[in-house]
């Protein structure tokens, strides 16, 4: 699919990847409405896409996507102003990183399943009948590493990303006669407010080395190459894979690793305590 005039979707486009990919569809002339609940940050954003001069356009709608009804009104008002939706890019997301006893059972738990799943299981709900009718249409979803490999303190986060992934994958395979695409992106770590959000302890320096590190950018332009060249699976960087391998075909391995290298050393000072 050209990307030039097409009516993009992309949720969680106040900051990070979905800043970062409005931007490049943007840059390829395309119309992006951008949703989030920070309706400055998109204001600025549809600010500088609308003064591009290529024939890009930017449309904003404030919506909560962990809200049935914000949803409705980003899909209503979006076929209002355009008559139709080619693109949706599932990204808005967050994660609270910390041992399963610390999260809060309502501001942690069941805010992230409400945004990471419910909000991109009901997005695309509601955004499919107008596909359908069109008999064309891509849809991206932001999953993560975490949607392949489950690590400590990930637990909600990584649950929410297997269920995008489970998700993805069965729906790929139900639109498809009907013209439609349903890509998955696992990025590592990119640097975006994702970890100012995430609430991360470490006692370890435990993190994604900085050369595995993303910016924004480029994984705002792979979601803008998925349009053009779906992918059922995209892992970047590439040598993520190795871990997901590992993984699959290793798994006593990966546990023992993980345990003696990070649970055990994270969580001494609590197991000498008991
Ligand atoms: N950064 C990473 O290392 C990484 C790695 C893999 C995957 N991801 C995934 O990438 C996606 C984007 O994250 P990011 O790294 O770009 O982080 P970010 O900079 O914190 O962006 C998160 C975006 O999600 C939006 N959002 C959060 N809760 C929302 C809600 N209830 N309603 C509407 N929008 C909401 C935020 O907008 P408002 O706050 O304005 O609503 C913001 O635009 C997420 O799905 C994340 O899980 C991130």
């Amino acid at each position: 699919m050209d990307v030039k005039g097409k009516v993009v979707i992309v949720t969680g486009a106040s900051s990070g990847i979905g800043e970062a990919a409005a931007r490049a569809f943007a840059r390829e002339a395309a119309k992006v409405v951008l949703a989030a609940r920070r309706v400055d940050k998109l204001q600025t954003l549809a600010d500088e896409v609308n003064a591009m001069g290529n024939g890009a356009q930017a449309f904003v709608v404030q919506a909560d996507l962990s809200k049935l009804e914000d949803i409705q009104s980003l899909v209503m008002q979006t076929l209002e102003k355009y008559g139709r939706i080619d693109v949706l890019v599932n990204n808005a997301g967050f994660g609270r990183l910390d041992w399963l006893e610390n999260l809060d059972p309502i501001k942690d738990i069941q805010a992230q399943i409400d945004v990471n799943v419910m909000g991109v299981i009901q997005t695309t709900r509601q955004v499919l009948p107008v596909m359908m009718k069109q008999r064309a249409g891509s849809i991206i979803n932001m999953c993560s590493m975490a949607g392949l490999v489950g690590t400590p303190t990930y637990t909600i986060y990584a649950a929410s990303k297997h269920a995008v992934h489970g998700f993805s994958e069965a729906l790929r395979r139900e639109v498809k006669p009907w013209g439609i695409d349903v890509s998955l992106i696992y990025p590592g770590g990119v640097k975006t407010e994702f970890s100012a959000h995430a609430g991360i302890k470490r006692k370890t320096n435990a993190k994604t080395p900085d050369f595995m590190m993303l910016t924004a950018d480029e994984v705002g332009s792979a979601v803008v190459k998925l349009v053009r060249h779906p992918r059922g699976m995209l892992v970047i960087p590439w040598l993520w894979n190795v871990t997901v391998f590992m993984n699959k075909f290793l798994p006593g391995l990966v546990d023992y690793t993980t345990i003696n290298r990070f649970t055990i050393p994270e969580r001494e000072d609590e197991l000498n305590a008991k």
